[in-house]
């Protein structure tokens, strides 16, 4: 053995350096390659390029992933799932990142940090501690509609195929008369929505690769999946007047007040060659905007405006745009299109809540929306939880369930007490 056999050491160093470095979040993921048609001319609401022209074809890249998961983690597991989409268009990149769940769990980045972690494992033992999360949602009354969500059927689902996903956070549509209008994304399956059930799921834990699998499949075959691409706008100036603050990540926009308006079709119908390079190396953000799509003042999304990249710089370096899948080549700082008006401040700032909070009612909304079976599902996914914790915690978060709806908190208790 040289010790200057340089062919030795490069293979060696090459391997050690080879794997890129895991997402904070997000780890385990399965992606594809794809086709948007866009189904309506949208130039009334938006001056987005790709959303112009009824037919107009437009190249995709998506990323399925599991929110708190490590590369192991069981595809059915009870868990957030993301679904990001990059529309390659004639001028310029534009990223759309999705939650199959509609709410998030905080409405502060602030507390992002201290959400994730309470569902990774205890830094004692290395194992997932109910008390954890149930003490981080007793002070957290904010995220009983989120938990409302991920503790029923939504939280396990059947495949990638029969995943429902939303954008979550409120966006800005500006169409050529400068006109600005407030936006959700939803994607829609096809094949329609399908969940497990706890049982179900726990069953699905050995075959930890069940959905990419399906999906990998499903694409070799020809059969890869559809998803309906659907808005809802709304008039900034109807925001005082609604009993929800529209630019709360935890709350949902009344359907029947903003009709899902249907804006085109996405196709994934290319599996990657290379995973490593077309799919781990992907960097997506909420802030991968083109003229005609704009931040809002929702305070969550423009927590996240700048960390996904500085997640990427640290996981896939300082030229993460050049990498092909991303192609962002000769991207310059100022082609980042922010909040559209711009704000004046004056005085003192402070770090302060929203007032319009109402914590509760869109969880009782939720829970009494269920079918009484998926109630009862919902019921016993977190009595069996609060059965592990603290009085204190169980107390606390009883007394949220109640106040979103008596018979939610009662049923709860009464099984959390079995
Ligand atoms: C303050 C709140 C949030 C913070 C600080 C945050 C932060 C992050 C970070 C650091 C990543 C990894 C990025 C990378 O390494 O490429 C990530 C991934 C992701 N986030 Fe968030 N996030 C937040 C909220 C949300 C919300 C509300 C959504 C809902 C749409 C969301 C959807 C996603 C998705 C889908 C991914 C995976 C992207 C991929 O496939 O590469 N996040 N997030």
């Amino acid at each position: 053995m040289v010790l200057l056999d340089g062919a030795l050491h490069e293979t060696l160093a090459g391997f050690i350096h080879e794997k890129p470095l895991e997402r904070a979040v997000h780890a385990k993921g399965w992606g594809a390659f794809g086709q948007f048609e866009t189904g309506r001319a949208m130039g009334e609401y938006t001056v987005l390029p790709f959303l112009q022209r009824v037919g107009e074809q437009t190249p995709t890249v998506s990323r399925f992933s599991l929110a708190v998961s490590s590369r192991d983690t069981p595809d059915a597991s009870r868990n957030v799932r993301g679904f990001s989409t990059k529309f390659y268009t004639g001028n310029g990149v534009f990223d759309l990142l999705c939650n199959h769940l509609p709410v998030f769990s905080v409405r502060d980045a602030m507390r992002f940090p201290e959400f994730i972690r309470t569902l990774g494992p205890a830094p004692g033992s290395n194992l997932r501690d109910p008390e954890r999360f149930w003490a981080f949602v007793a002070h957290a009354p904010e995220a009983l509609h989120f938990v409302t969500w991920l503790y029923s059927d939504a939280g396990t689902v059947k495949s990638l195929r029969h995943l429902r996903t939303y954008g979550v956070n409120t966006y800005v549509w500006r169409n050529a008369a400068g006109k600005r209008r407030y936006v959700k994304y939803h994607w829609l399956p096809q094949a329609g929505t399908e969940f497990l059930t706890a049982a179900e799921s726990a069953a699905l834990a050995g075959d930890p690769d069940v959905a990419g699998r399906g999906l990998y499949e499903a694409i070799a075959r020809g059969e890869g999946p559809e998803y309906e691409l659907r808005v809802q706008l709304m008039d900034p100036a109807d925001a005082e007047s609604l009993p929800y603050d529209p630019l709360d990540a935890t709350k949902v926009w009344s359907e029947a007040d903003y009709p899902l308006q249907p804006v085109g079709r996405l196709i994934l119908n290319r599996n990657p060659e290379n995973y490593r390079e077309q799919v781990e190396k992907l960097a997506f953000s909420p802030a991968n905007l083109l003229p005609g799509a704009e931040f809002s003042d929702d305070k969550l999304l423009q927590g996240r405006s700048a960390v996904y990249w500085d997640a990427q710089r640290r996981r896939l370096g300082t030229d993460f745009r050049k990498i092909p899948v991303n192609r962002q080549e000769g991207w310059t700082p100022d082609q980042q299109v922010s909040s559209g008006l711009g704000a004046e401040t004056a005085g003192t700032q402070v770090r302060a809540g929203i007032s319009r909070r109402d914590d509760f009612t869109q969880a009782g909304e939720r829970y009494r929306a269920l079918p009484r079976e998926e109630q009862e599902h919902l019921e016993e996914n977190i009595a069996s939880e609060l059965r592990g914790v603290s009085r204190e915690t169980r107390e606390t978060v009883l007394d949220y369930l109640s106040c979103a709806d008596r018979d939610y908190g009662g049923r709860v208790a009464e099984k959390s007490r079995a």
